[in-house]
């Protein structure tokens, strides 16, 4: 049997999962070195969420930051998340900023790109996994994993052959809710290792807390990646334990052959820095707990957590139950869409709306519309007619991939962003968060400037004293 590689989640996932994405970049440089002999096969590191909070709220370059990490990771393969069409955004870009934002990424660094799409509608995958090969990254496809009477091991078959078809490098079963189970795991990726030669991924969540025993069972059947994350940013809604897997897989003959003195290094390093998250409130303990109702309302740990958070802000926390009720509800109608970014946001808020109104649909967010007219892809399932209709009217549903509606978009976006941009990565920053990415680039190069000025002055009175 073939070794057991480990892909390392902590400096994406991980923190995104725990501390919503807090981690600085001066809190990851100094360990770089030693995660770089631990003997992973890769460390995911970038994602639309380390984008996003570092120029929303770490005032920080995330292409700075990939380019650092990039510097002292030399031996192990940099991994980021791509959410296909949507990039690291939430609505769909033109195909010359896919395949802009690609370029720069692989430019800056990444090695491997796991790209999915929340509808599994492999139209809007295209031009990424075209992009993709033509930098020469590593094109890993992800099935956004879920259960419904459509998502079946035979679905999922057929998917991971369409995406091996369009050229996919990997595949991996992207199971971010946690709702998968170890039955099920060994089932689905024994048939995958049948009909293809290509490596097979798993990534799941520890939420409902059988996330362990769901990688036992995969390895078992011959999974070739698992994803964990280093202890202090392991368990509840992320990954399951590096040091705790690395020797359990070690008993057995497809060793990961990590070094655990390397391991326990990373750990002893970041336990004080998660420590001092907890104390300042940012990571709180509930997220570490077991919640095995992702497992009964197949709902994403942090979709819990958000709706109870929105239920609290409107004084109706004891609709909690019926909301979580409601959402498995809002997804049959709905033709069954997965619970990732941005549907589980989408589906949830409708879910909120139809209880808190008192009337199912009669208040729908514009996200939803644009979905019930093909706006984010194909449905997994014909959506209710009945609902449609309640939905959108008459309004036609768009067949075609949604992107070909769309005009290059580029240049134009260099135009709107004007002299705050210096480089195509700070069009690209703008192009997917419009809203903050002025004010961040405006702080850059702000700060950048007073240290020319201050290193002038230094210069100035160190030379004429
Ligand atoms: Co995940």
């Amino acid at each position: 049997m073939k070794q057991l590689k480990i892909t390392e989640t902590s400096l994406r996932d991980g923190h995104q999962s725990l501390i919503a994405t807090r981690l600085k970049t001066e809190e990851i440089v100094p360990i770089l070195e030693t995660m770089d002999q631990v003997g992973y096969y890769a460390m995911e590191v970038w994602g639309g969420a380390t984008f996003d909070a570092c120029i929303r709220f770490l005032n920080e370059d995330p292409w700075e930051r990939l380019r650092l990490i990039r510097k002292h990771i030399k031996n192990t393969k940099l991994q980021m998340l791509l959410r296909g069409q949507n990039l690291l955004g939430y609505r769909h870009y033109a195909d010359d900023i896919v395949e802009k934002f690609i370029e720069l990424s692989i430019k800056n660094g990444i090695d491997i790109i796991r790209v999915f799409d929340a509808l599994n509608d492999v139209k809007n995958l295209e031009a990424s996994i075209k992009a993709i090969k033509k930098y020469k990254g590593h094109c890993q496809c992800a099935i956004s994993y879920t259960t419904s009477p459509i998502h079946t091991t035979e679905y999922y078959i057929e998917l991971a052959k369409t995406m091996e078809e369009m050229g996919a490098d990997s595949i991996c079963i992207k199971d971010m809710a946690g709702v998968l189970t170890p039955y099920n795991a060994y089932d689905l990726v024994k048939k995958l290792k049948k009909i293809t030669n290509i490596p097979i991924n798993l990534h799941t969540h520890c939420t409902s807390g059988i996330a362990d025993m769901i990688y036992m069972k995969a390895v078992e059947a011959g999974v070739d990646i698992i994803d964990t994350a280093i202890s202090p940013f392991s368990g509840g809604t992320s990954q399951p334990p590096t040091e705790s897997l690395a020797v359990t897989f070690s008993e057995m003959d497809r060793n990961p052959n990590l070094d655990m003195d390397k391991l326990l290094e990373v750990a002893e390093y970041f336990k004080p820095i998660r420590d001092k998250y907890m104390s300042e409130g940012v990571l709180n303990p509930k997220v570490l707990l077991t919640e095995p109702q992702a497992l009964k309302y197949q709902v994403p740990g942090g979709m819990l957590s958000n709706l109870l958070s929105q239920l609290e802000q409107q004084g109706a926390s004891h609709k909690y139950e019926d909301v979580l009720k409601e959402v498995p509800k809002v997804r049959k109608d709905l033709g069954y869409p997965p619970l990732v970014t941005p549907l589980s946001q989408m589906i949830g808020t409708q879910a909120l709306f139809n209880v808190l109104n008192g009337e199912r649909y009669k208040l729908v967010p514009k996200e939803i519309k644009d979905y019930v007219k093909g706006q984010y892809g194909k449905a997994p399932s014909p959506i209710d007619e009945e609902i449609k209709k309640k939905i959108i009217g008459d309004v036609k549903v768009i067949s075609v991939r949604p992107a070909d509606l769309l005009e290059p978009e580029f240049e134009s976006m260099k135009k709107e962003v004007g002299d705050l941009a210096k480089t195509d990565e700070d069009v690209l920053a703008y192009a997917l968060f419009p809203q903050v990415a002025p004010r961040y680039l405006e702080n850059k190069y702000k700060l950048k400037v007073k240290e020319e000025i201050e290193n002038k002055l230094i210069h100035y009175i160190t030379v004429n004293m």
